[in-house]
């Protein structure tokens, strides 16, 4: 089923749009988009991007904010490479998810991709984007994109920015 078509457009996410509908599989991320984000960006705690299929429906979305990773849970062999702090600036994509009827098409890489541009083209420094995978497979999903294990936390990933081209 594609109601509305393919997403073609990534922007953030507003009010207006149409949430209801969205359905990912995961009750957390859905009732988070449902019930949840819209104060969450009001406090600005949070900012979330959704990709649009016609006009108003989401077919997909993620958020975006700052963190920060400590240094010893990064590999020894990138942390030998930055400066002796106790922690270096992140930004986290807290979640990301895609509904049922476009799942297998494509999105979920796109909107990922559109999440690590976004962030390395930020004028604010970020080291990496970390990501915190739901469950096994989440992780998988996002290791297919090189993310790389932080210490001690399989669910816990990263992907340093300054390997991520950023057009536009
Ligand atoms: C994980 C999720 C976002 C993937 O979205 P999707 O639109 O179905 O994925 P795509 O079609 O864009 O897949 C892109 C690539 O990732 C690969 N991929 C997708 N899911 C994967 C998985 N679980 N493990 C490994 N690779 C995976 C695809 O094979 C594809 O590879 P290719 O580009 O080489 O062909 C989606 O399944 C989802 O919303 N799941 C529920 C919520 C969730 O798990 N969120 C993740 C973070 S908590």
């Amino acid at each position: 089923m594609s109601v509305g078509g393919l997403p073609s457009r990534i922007v953030a996410f507003a009010a207006a749009f149409d949430r209801s509908t969205f359905h990912s599989g995961s009750l957390p991320l859905d009732h988070y988009l449902h019930k949840q984000v819209a104060q969450e960006i009001r406090r600005r705690v949070t900012a979330c991007f959704v990709a649009l299929a016609g006009d108003r429906r989401i077919a997909g979305y993620y958020t975006l904010a700052t963190a920060s990773v400590p240094l010893a849970d990064l590999p020894g062999d990138i942390a030998r490479k930055l400066p002796r702090y106790a922690a270096v600036p992140a930004i986290r994509m807290g979640r990301l998810a895609v509904d049922h009827a476009f799942k297998g098409q494509g999105l979920g890489g796109a909107l990922l991709i559109n999440a690590l541009r976004r962030a390395a083209r930020s004028e604010i420094a970020a080291f990496a984007l970390v990501v915190d995978a739901k469950d096994a497979a989440a992780a998988a999903f996002y290791q297919h994109y090189e993310f790389i294990e932080l210490a001690g936390s399989p669910l816990k990933l990263f992907l340093p920015l300054a390997t991520v081209r950023h057009p536009g």
